[in-house]
């Protein structure tokens, strides 16, 4: 084992640097932060640059954090923690104002107000956008702007955490390596405190609209760690991701279905309307299956915003245009090829009303936490807010702390896991595809029984052998927690869809908590599955 080198992140070590992470550190002043920005251009590699809807919050003069709350708990399907969806509803409005602080160029009307879009399951308008479609890429570039003025904030690229690192049962840092490199030597990167803001697992299935690097690194670190995870069986597929072979896929937001765009199969039927009342403008999850259910039978779909965008188009959803001209289509006269796409994690490590796990030491923010605020299913837009709103909590809690004395040495602190530390390989890349159609086929949109068994013994398999890359290694780790959750909840709701139970079940109306450690165990006492610990 090769001596790390050591890095002293100073008081709080970030690690992430989307909407979640980089809010948080500018929240933490005065304290010296270092985020970890992951291995490449730090600003390419979140999801929340990439975010179309904008942010819910109740502005508008009809509206209220009640209303906001009582659409969030509908929307989660019977799982929604209601005192964190209600603190989250009745902060977003501030969180906004710090956006408009920042100087994030909200769109407005001739009067100056905000102007507030619709989303699906929305009881009224409160979405804020900048530019239509461009909230996410607005808000990150303003507030990066901001990060690169304030002098105590540290952002360290070309390093990818793998390991968090305890002393005294404490987390205090991390393993990290150049994954770029040949040879992954470990560099250990100590802080007073670590806040956990990686994002998502969107690219552990075939079709998805994040960004590469939402791995479910930090899922998989938090779970070797021993963190309390929740609910990772819930997996949201956006309905409509536009469907011309790219990876990951460009989003069609729904905003656009907001504004009336309608479905439709290759023989031009609507056929949305025959599956649901609010047909475009279901739940996700239910439009979602409806357009797997066409193109399994051999229909293509597409999303028809020619009457209700039309020639607006270049104008109101300059994102969704652009990625549609550079693959041949003219939105404004021809329908878009969709298809539904891994969209947002709604399971992830627990955190308490200020973000910290059950590991001390150890916060979470943004898609990698399970707040409980999205149950089994997220409202749409809540996911931006809910990051900010916890993001400005943990600061707020570390900020109330007497400051940690920091140790910067190695001392007390064990070796890095060398199965952490092989490098990804051309057989790497054809494994993590392999992953990919696994879970894509099994643990996707639907799930039976036996498709989730079986994606465990193909795990199972891919384990086995030896010196596995590092993606591979952490993939299962998070393929893994996924699927089996979703083989223990044995009902359907929300994100989760067995065809062999299809029932919500009121025995399953609570959250299902777990550590990594305890999964081998509950699958052998409630589904009779007996497994080798991973
Ligand atoms: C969208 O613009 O459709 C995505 C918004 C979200 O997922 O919250």
């Amino acid at each position: 084992m090769t001596k790390p080198n050591i890095i002293d992140a100073g008081d709080v070590l970030v690690l992430g640097a989307g909407l979640a992470g980089i809010f948080t550190a500018l929240k933490l002043a005065p304290k010296r932060v270092t985020v970890l920005a992951g291995a490449s251009c730090a600003k390419e590699n979140g999801s929340s640059g990439w975010a179309q809807g904008g942010l819910a919050a109740a502005l508008g003069p009809d509206d209220s954090p009640a209303l906001h709350l009582s659409d969030t708990l509908a929307a989660g399907a019977g799982l929604v923690d209601e005192g964190v969806a209600r603190i989250i509803a009745e902060e977003a409005p501030d969180r906004v104002r710090d956006l408009v602080a920042f100087g994030v160029p909200f769109d407005r009307d001739d009067d100056g107000n905000i102007v507030l879009g619709r989303e699906a399951a929305h009881s009224k308008n409160r979405i804020v956008h900048v530019s239509g479609d461009r909230a996410g890429a607005v808000i990150m570039d303003t507030l990066w702007h901001a990060v690169r003025a304030e002098e105590r904030i540290n952002v360290l690229s070309g390093l990818r955490a793998v390991s968090l690192v305890k002393r005294n049962g404490r987390v205090c840092g991390v393993y990290a390596v150049d994954d770029t490199a040949d040879d992954l030597t470990p560099v250990l990167i100590l802080a007073g405190d670590v806040v956990l803001a990686t994002g998502g697992i969107g690219t552990l299935f075939d079709v998805t609209t994040n960004p590469a690097a939402s791995k479910g690194d930090g899922l998989a670190m938090a779970a070797r760690a021993g963190a309390k995870l929740a609910d990772t069986a819930f997996v949201q597929f956006h309905p409509t991701a536009i469907n011309v072979g790219r990876d990951p896929a460009p989003l069609a937001t729904e905003a656009l279905r907001g504004e009336g765009a309608v479905l439709i199969n290759g023989d031009g039927e609507r056929f949305m309307r025959d599956a649901h009342k609010d047909a475009e403008l279901a739940p996700r999850d239910i439009v979602a299956r409806e357009i797997k259910k066409q193109i399994s039978i051999g229909n293509k779909v597409f999303l028809d915003c020619t009457s209700a965008v039309g020639a607006a188009f270049p104008d109101r959803f300059p994102t969704v245009f652009k990625s549609c001209m550079s693959a041949g289509i003219d939105p404004r006269v021809e329908p878009i090829p969709v298809a539904p796409a891994a969209h947002y994690h709604m399971g992830g490590v627990v955190t308490d009303h200020d973000g910290q796990t059950s590991l001390d030491g150890l916060w979470a923010c943004g898609e990698v936490a399970c707040t409980g605020a999205h149950g089994a299913n997220r409202l749409a837009s809540n996911s931006l807010v809910e990051a900010m709103v916890f993001g400005a909590r943990i600061s707020a809690r570390i900020l109330s702390k007497p400051a940690r004395k920091q140790i910067v040495s190695g001392v007390g602190i064990g070796p890095c896991d060398e199965r952490l530390l092989m490098p990804n390989t051309e057989e790497g890349e054809r494994l993590v595809t392999k992953i990919r159609h696994i879970m894509t086929r099994r643990v996707g949109l639907v799930r039976t029984e036996e498709s989730l068994i079986s994606a465990l013994e193909e795990f199972d398999r891919l384990r086995a052998e030896d010196d596995l890359p590092l993606d591979v290694f952490n993939m299962i780790t998070v393929a893994e927690i996924v699927a089996i959750d979703a083989l223990l909840r044995r009902e359907s709701r929300g994100g989760h869809f067995r065809a062999d139970l299809p029932s919500t079940d009121e025995d399953y109306a609570h959250r299902a908590e777990f550590t990594y450690g305890d999964l081998t165990e509950r699958i052998a006492a409630q589904v009779g599955l007996e497994r080798k610990a991973g």
